[in-house]
This record gives C-alpha cells, sequence and structure tokens, in this order.
C-alpha cells in the first residue's frame, strides 16, 4: 500500500473525480482505509462525494463569493489564495457561528493559483484576526516536478523560507506544510514536509521511471464491444468527411464509443505530438484500440458516439467481442458506467453518479461497454455501504 512508502500522512487527491475512476466510491474507499481527509478540485465534486459518501475535504481551488455558503453549509475545508476573500468568510462564519478551517496557497513559482510569496505574512495575519476562521495549512504546488528537480528545489527553497518566516514569528506551530504531489514525492524527499498530496500515484500511474520495490498495480481499463463488422471493397471511403479510404478490401468493426465519451480528447501536449498525431491519422491510422489477437487502427475520423477500427489482420474477431480502448481515464465520460472488482469479481459499479449493487441488475440492455453490462441494473439500498470496501 502507497502509504508504507511514506513517513508522512498521505492526502489523497480526487480531482477529476479522481482521475475518472469515480470520486464517491473511491472516496468510501479511500475513508474505510483510515484516510480522514481528502482533496478535491471544486465546491461541485466536492458536493458530488458527500452525496454518497461522508469524508472530510479541502476543496483545493478558492471559493468565489456565492459558494461560501454552501462551503460552510457542508463543512467543507476552504483554500484562500487573496485577501479579499476574507472579511466575507468571516462574516458568514460568523453568521453561522461556525468555524472554517482553511489552508493557503502560495504560488512559489507554478504561475497559476495562489497568493504571491510577499503577500502570504499579511494574509496569515488577517486570517489570524478574522473571529470563527482557523488556519489549518499552507501548501504550494509544483509544476515540473516530474521533470526539473532544479527549478522544482528553488520552489520548495522559497516555501522553506515562508515557513522559516512563520514559524519565526511562532504563532502557528500546528499549520501543516505541504508541498509535493506525486513526482515531487518519488524525487525530493526534502519536499514531504507535513503531508504528501498524491494522485497519479494514488491511481497506479508514475509521472517518472520507477524502480523495484515499486510495482505500482493498473487500476483502469477501458472496455468496449464490437457493435458491427462488414467488409468495404477496396477504394471505399469511412466515416464522417470521408477522410479515410480502403486501399484493399478491408473487414471493419464499428465500436459505440467515441468523442462523445471522451475517444481522442487527450490534451495534445507538444506541437511536435500533435504533428505526429496528424501524421499518422493521414498515413496509418492510430492505435487506440487493442485486442489480444492485435492493434486494431482506427479508420477515419471518431465519430461523437461511433469509431471505425481496421480488422482486416485480425479475422477471428466476432461482433460482441471486447476491445480495449486506450483512453485517457480523466477524460472518459460520466455516462461510462464504472465496474470495480475485488479479487476477480465485480463488487459494484458506478454509472451516472449512482452507485448500483452487484447482484441488483435483471435483464439485457446494451451491453456496449463489457460484457458485464449487458445487464440493466437498479440502485440497491446497501450499493454504497458494500462498494467502499
Ligand atoms: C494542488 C494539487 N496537489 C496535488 C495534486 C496531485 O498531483 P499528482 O497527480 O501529480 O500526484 C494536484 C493535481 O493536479 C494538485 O492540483
Amino acid at each position: 500500500m502507497l502509504q508504507e512508502h511514506s513517513k508522512v500522512p498521505i492526502l489523497p487527491i480526487l480531482k477529476g473525480d479522481a482521475y475518472g475512476h469515480g470520486a464517491p466510491v473511491v472516496s468510501a474507499f479511500l475513508k474505510s482505509r483510515g484516510y480522514g481527509l481528502l482533496g478535491v478540485s471544486s465546491l461541485e465534486e466536492a458536493l458530488s462525494i458527500l452525496q454518497i459518501t461522508p469524508v472530510r475535504l479541502l476543496v483545493l481551488t478558492p471559493p468565489l463569493l456565492d459558494q461560501l455558503a454552501p462551503l460552510l453549509q457542508h463543512r467543507l475545508l476552504a483554500t484562500i489564495t487573496s485577501a479579499s476573500i476574507i472579511p466575507h468568510l468571516g462574516r458568514i462564519a460568523k453568521e453561522r457561528r461556525q468555524y472554517v478551517t482553511v489552508h493557503v496557497k502560495v504560488d512559489t513559482g507554478f504561475g497559476r493559483l495562489g497568493a504571491a510569496p510577499d503577500e502570504l505574512v499579511d494574509l496569515v495575519r488577517q486570517i489570524q484576526k478574522t473571529p470563527y476562521l482557523r488556519l489549518g495549512g499552507v501548501f504550494t504546488h509544483f509544476s515540473v516536478a516530474f521533470s526539473d528537480t532544479r527549478y522544482t528545489q528553488q520552489q520548495l527553497r522559497t516555501f522553506l523560507a515562508l515557513k522559516d518566516q512563520l514559524t519565526k514569528m511562532g504563532t502557528y506551530p500546528d499549520l501543516l506544510w505541504h508541498a509535493a504531489n506525486s513526482a515531487a514525492f518519488l524525487t525530493l524527499p526534502a519536499s514531504h514536509l507535513d503531508l504528501v498530496r498524491l494522485g497519479t500515484l494514488l491511481y497506479g500511474q508514475s509521472p517518472v521511471s520507477l524502480d523495484p520495490p515499486w510495482d505500482l498495480a493498473e487500476t483502469w481499463q477501458f472496455k468496449t464491444r464490437i457493435i458491427e463488422i462488414r467488409t468495404l471493397p477496396k477504394g471505399h471511403s469511412v466515416g464522417y468527411g470521408r477522410l479515410f479510404r480502403t486501399k484493399e478490401t478491408t473487414r471493419i468493426g464499428v465500436i459505440p464509443v467515441g468523442y462523445g465519451l471522451g475517444l481522442e480528447l487527450e490534451p495534445q501536449s507538444t506541437p511536435w505530438r500533435q504533428i505526429k498525431q496528424a501524421l499518422g491519422k493521414g498515413l496509418k491510422g492510430q492505435h487506440f484500440v487493442f485486442h489480444p489477437q492485435g492493434p486494431l487502427p482506427i479508420l477515419g475520423r471518431v465519430g461523437m458516439g461511433l469509431t471505425s477500427v481496421d480488422l482486416t489482420r485480425t479475422p477471428d474477431i466476432q461482433v460482441g467481442d471486447e476491445v480495449y480502448v486506450a483512453m485517457r481515464r480523466v477524460t472518459a465520460s460520466a455516462h461510462v458506467p464504472r465496474f470495480y472488482y475485488q479479487n476477480g469479481a465485480i463488487k459494484c459499479i458506478y454509472w451516472n453518479h449512482k452507485i448500483f449493487s452487484h447482484g441488483q441488475w435483471k435483464t439485457s440492455s446494451r451491453g456496449l461497454f463489457a460484457k458485464e453490462s449487458l445487464l440493466h441494473y437498479d440502485s440497491a439500498p446497501d450499493a454504497h455501504s458494500r462498494c467502499g470496501q
């Protein structure tokens, strides 16, 4: 388990619907494993978790004015990045006679969210003198911990200097100072501080290459099924825009997955990657779809709900066969049911923001994603409690 690798507590990050895994289920699981505080990216995400799993949540983005009331109502921990929100938060907290814990985010070089380093002391003082506000922590975020240790060390030095400054002021002995994400956790132990905020690593991937004893488990697989197979003659066009034409008699298979469910929505990280992808598309199609018998090149343009793949070299594949789609987990739509397995058996399903229990499904529905989803399921009252363990 990940905690065994860390001397300091882990704050699991559940941004992006737990990196696509279904945040309510993941939070129930983590809670059952003893994690007391989880990090989310927005109020909405926090509420979607709390509907199913009561747990303490730190919202990692600063609230807007009209989010302060629900923030307090749901007892969330808030991120503060500027002084302007403090009087408003203080006023609502006082009206409700409710203490709010806040963490201040400081920008040590990321260039996105956060107070500037030289604003921190004032900001902290203002929080301190506002009744009902409690300063729980100060944090920063690294931008290149996966590739540039020097820059990350520089960010860390800035952060530690602020820590020294506040510590010398003497009034904040219990503050949690946190900085490390997965990459910094692996590459820069000095950044571990009071807790580490882990996302990528928690979900079985590493931002940097790893040696034993690391043995990360794959947590995600996107499966769908072939819904139609046809043979097209040489010179036939495939799909919208007629971008692809067969160069020989071609056996095509159709899968019920397209950009509407997230296929091909992964960010184009570099211009070079974009060029490579564009070339790949034009020349021979992309290998985003796989079958144990081999990769299945995508033919033509990915549609909203349907995509064609080349089955010419895999003649044994039949209608109804399962194939794997290399789709980024965070881009896979919430309309795709998530199946959770334990010891090889399905434990529960998360679909359209609801948890369904194994054993409750009945008649055949569409079965588009995996053989298991052939089944039409009803929500079970005890699904949630069974799912999270
Ligand atoms: C503020 C913050 N902390 C921690 C993380 C976790 O990062 P990682 O997935 O690299 O562990 C994120 C993710 O983007 C984040 O925004």
